[in-house]
């Protein structure tokens, strides 16, 4: 059976004597999912396994995500279609050039999100596997939604009850300078409302939900909506909410995107290669509709006022 090492007592563990290439028996399967709704952020550190294994356990979670199709236009990729490659390198294993897309874009990783919440029906888990690490750097950090809404001042909570943002992958990238979309991926991708505060049907807890995608606040004028949105990330980003993982080679690493916020952290990507791949499980339904808010318009993703 899997044993369960709690890094505090409600976020982040350590999952020990289980092998991820061995299909998940239903006992420890129990012992998972358990501990995943507890902590949030589950670590399997030394595991070997193939990129159909890495799907296959992602799949005990729920449907996959396929990779945000446009990069792969005309470029060999080095994972399968249901994989996310994170890492620095080419499909020959060489370091990505400075000025390569995939690489600008990727650093987008390092402002706080959530994955795909500028989806309709975004990420509800993301599975993140390390085949090579950079010896200094490269970081991963967490940050506890819960218990950053649990602290905020109840008249604020009152205020952000009913709040709905809209999410949009420029906004995030636009934060970086980085606006080098097509048309046709602007059109595929239009701002979407996500609410605000959510509640885990399993535990009762209320959360903020918020993200780096996120640029404006329906019902409020641009500037106060982005300003309210940076200030609630902010706080929810303060040391003690966050907890930084430290990778080692062949860890595995699932996060819960509906009550935290991650962010990668910088290294030197020209000098050492840091390969790592990702599973992104979807969520079940949009977090407006979970809270059956009416959205009028799903394929452009329109509230009703
Ligand atoms: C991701 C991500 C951060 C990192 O894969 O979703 O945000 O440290 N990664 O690579
Ligand atoms: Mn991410």
């Amino acid at each position: 059976m899997p044993s369960v090492w709690p890094m505090t007592s409600d976020f982040g563990a350590e999952i020990g004597d289980i092998d991820l290439s061995q299909p998940l028996t239903d006992d420890a399967a129990a012992v998972i999912d358990d501990a995943f709704s507890k902590y949030s952020v589950l670590i399997f550190p030394d595991q070997h396994i193939s990129q159909q294994q890495h799907v296959e356990f992602a799949g005990h979670f729920g449907p996959l995500e396929q990779s945000i199709a446009r990069h792969r236009e005309g470029r060999e990729m080095r994972v399968r279609l249901d994989l996310a490659d994170v890492s620095n390198l080419n499909p020959d294993d060489t370091i990505q050039a400075k000025e390569d897309r995939l690489r600008i874009f990727r650093t987008g990783n390092r402002l706080w999100h959530r994955d795909s919440s500028f989806k309709f029906i975004p990420a509800r888990a993301s599975l993140l596997y390390a085949r090579s690490i950079p010896p200094v750097g490269g970081h991963t950090e967490f940050a506890d939604m819960r218990a950053a809404y649990d602290d905020l001042h109840d008249l604020l909570k009152e205020e952000l009850e009913d709040l709905v943002a809209e999410h949009c992958i420029r906004y995030s990238r636009a934060r970086m300078m980085f606006d080098d979309f097509s048309e046709n991926e602007i059109k595929s991708m239009p701002p979407v409302p996500q609410k605000i505060i959510w509640t885990s049907e399993k535990t009762n807890r209320k959360n903020l939900y918020l993200a780096s995608h996120a640029g404006k606040i329906i019902g409020m004028e641009e500037g106060p909506g982005r300003e309210l949105i940076d200030r609630l990330i902010d706080h929810a980003t303060q040391r003690q909410y966050v907890f930084i993982h430290r990778w080692r080679q062949n860890d595995l690493v699932i996060w819960d995107n509906r009550c935290t916020m991650h962010r990668g952290t910088a290294y030197e990507d020209m000098r050492y290669p840091r390969d790592i791949q990702r599973a992104t499980v979807s969520d079940e339904i949009n977090s407006c509709e979970r809270a059956g808010l009416v959205v009028e318009n799903r394929e452009t993703a329109a509230m009703s006022s």
